[in-house]
């Protein structure tokens, strides 16, 4: 994760981060990158490690990512289990997210400290969170009057404490579709990240426009996730295939519909992202 982003800052693009929910899902991320010769990042949320276990999960993404001509980074979405996340270090994932961010200022600096030393010394990079995010994540619903953005001065004793691969700070985007317009805390993202130098992670991209998100690239989102929309493409990949040949039982053409939809969002967002192009010379130089 950390020599990806650095780049990425660097040359003045972001990092996609997808999360998948079967290995279909996590093949047509990887595709999608290959094709777009970019770098890309597959997360997983706790729950989905949960579903179908450590091992499992390792091994479908090192078929994947071990022969792939382009850096594919597997991270731990928003871990708040040190358990889980030790496993995650121990069964082969490069990078892990810490979510202590519910906690208050000194103890998310304990903990996410126990994290990055832990992570470090496997040579796994580190994402931790400071402010809350508004919308449900692990089925905890952060509501708007709960939220809080990260406070800058807090931003950088955070991240000059630890050597974070990726920062993520609460600037106003929200997880899920939004409601009504994103109110995304630009001057915020602008003062953190040059008090911290750290490449930021921008949470809740589903429903941000292409302005919005080109703005926080500039302002130095070097990562940007993406699940609900994945989510939606999964579904309707399957129920319109369903509506439109509806005698067809054959559930392997159902999996190829679902893959071409996620294949083509994954790309279409790399391409905003601005790596298209960027992934074999990086994966060369690593
Ligand atoms: P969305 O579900 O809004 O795309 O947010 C994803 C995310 O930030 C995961 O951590």
């Amino acid at each position: 994760m950390n020599p990806i982003l650095q780049t990425a800052s660097k040359a003045g693009y972001a990092v996609g981060a997808f999360n998948p929910v079967d290995f279909a899902s996590m093949k047509a991320i990887v595709r999608a990158a290959e094709e777009e010769d970019a770098p890309v990042i597959v997360q997983l949320s706790a729950k989905t490690v949960r579903y179908y276990g450590h091992e499992n999960l390792a091994g479908w993404m090192r078929d994947l990512a071990e022969n792939s001509p382009v850096p594919v980074v597997l991270h731990l979405d928003h871990g708040k289990e040190i358990e889980m996340i030790r496993r995650c270090i121990e069964t082969g994932w490069t990078s892990v997210m810490i979510d202590a961010s519910h906690l208050p200022f000194e103890e998310n600096l304990k903990v996410s400290r126990q994290v990055l030393e832990m992570a470090t010394a496997a040579g796994v990079g580190v994402e931790a969170e400071l402010g809350e995010i508004v919308g449900v994540e692990e089925e905890i619903v952060v509501e708007e009057e709960d939220a809080h953005l990260a406070d800058p001065d807090k931003a950088e004793i955070f991240c000059r404490e630890l050597d974070l691969g990726v920062f993520a700070p609460a600037i106003g985007t929200a997880h899920g579709f939004y409601k009504g317009t994103p109110k995304v805390a630009f001057d915020l993202i602008d003062e953190i990240y040059r008090r911290t130098g750290t490449p930021l992670a921008l949470h809740g991209g589903t429903g941000l426009s292409d302005e919005i998100i080109q703005r926080c690239i500039k302002l130095g989102c070097a990562k940007v996730n993406i699940s609900t929309n994945l989510k939606h493409v999964f579904i309707d990949g399957f129920a319109d295939y369903h509506r439109a040949s509806p005698d067809d039982y054959e559930p392997l053409r159902v999996l190829e519909a679902q893959f071409a939809g996620i294949k083509r969002l994954v790309s279409e967002k790399i391409r905003q992202f601005g790596g298209s192009g960027t992934g074999r010379a990086l994966a060369s130089a690593m």
